[in-house]
């Protein structure tokens, strides 16, 4: 869906576009929220905590699109639905996908509870599945669908001591391309998000030692931790037209972490 003005089509345009994104109320999904309202989409943020979200939301109040917000625990399968099913409802449909929240827990195999592998591949990974299985009805109703995973470099790398998080993102990415195959005669896109190192709350635990922030900057090739919105206008285009014969990839966005 293109909109032309004075001969010129934006492929990156939003307007009329709706879409759902998962871990709204801060970091990346926060980012990705914004860039989708200053591009026209109306959205429905999604995460637990009901005053950051209505941060996220006062955020697009002059932009020219707009952000609904919902409180819900997505590792609930009938939050999962409840969600799915507001988009639906308030947006007037569903469109486009985006599947950031997610936690992390570091820990070495040998250390690693089963409780706590399952915590985190029950949100960084089935609540995935479960939200693309339930959007699937609507994304494949109108004028096509995208689904973007937010998966991480250490869903094509691995680190030490990260088990869980490092298999749910790899898995992630499995997701991603066996979603896309059955969906690419359906004109659903299923695209997989990589970022690099972000500054946002999931890394303000190792940023807050500088120690261990120099040391992250020195991996990363250029220098530098990201901010939100870097990946958030990468998250733009796998979610517009511009990336219409783009499916089952990975889109790295790190710094150039992994070409190493
Ligand atoms: N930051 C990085 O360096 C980095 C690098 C690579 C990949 N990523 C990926 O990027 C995505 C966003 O990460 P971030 O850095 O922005 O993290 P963040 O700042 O910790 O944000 C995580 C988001 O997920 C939401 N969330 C957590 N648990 C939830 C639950 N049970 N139900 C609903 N929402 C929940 C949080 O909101 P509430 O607490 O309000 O629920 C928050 O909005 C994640 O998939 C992460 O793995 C991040």
């Amino acid at each position: 869906m293109t909109t032309a003005t004075q001969g010129f089509v934006d492929e990156f345009d939003l307007t009329g576009r709706r879409a759902l994104v998962t871990g709204a109320s801060r970091g990346i999904g926060r980012a990705i929220a914004i860039a989708f309202a200053r591009r026209g989409a109306s959205v429905l943020g999604v995460a637990r905590s009901a005053e950051s979200l209505a941060e996220t939301m006062a955020a697009a109040e002059d932009l020219p699109g707009r952000i609904e917000v919902l409180v819900a625990d997505l590792r609930s399968p009938d939050s999962i639905c409840e969600a799915v099913e507001t988009a639906n409802t308030r947006l007037g449909g569903l469109d486009i996908l985006v599947n950031n929240a997610a936690d992390d827990h570091e820990s070495r195999i040998e250390d690693t509870e089963l409780s706590t592998w399952q915590r985190v591949l029950e949100l960084n990974l089935q609540s995935c599945f479960l939200l693309t299985q339930a959007a699937s009805p609507y994304l494949k109703a109108d004028d096509g669908g995208k689904v973007i995973n937010v998966s991480s470099m250490l869903g094509t790398v691995a680190v030490r001591e990260d088990v869980a998080y490092v298999s749910a993102k790899h898995g992630l990415i499995g997701l991603t391309r066996a979603t896309a195959l059955e969906w690419a005669r359906k004109n659903v896109q299923v695209n997989a998000l990589a970022p690099g190192f972000v500054e946002t709350e999931m890394l303000a635990p190792s940023l807050a030692d500088p120690d261990v922030a120099a040391y992250m900057r020195r991996l990363t090739p250029a220098g530098r931790i990201a901010q939100p919105e870097e990946i958030a206008s990468a998250a733009v285009f796998l979610a517009s037209a511009g990336s219409d014969f783009m499916t089952g990839q990975t889109l790295v966005v790190d710094g150039g972490y992994t070409a190493q």
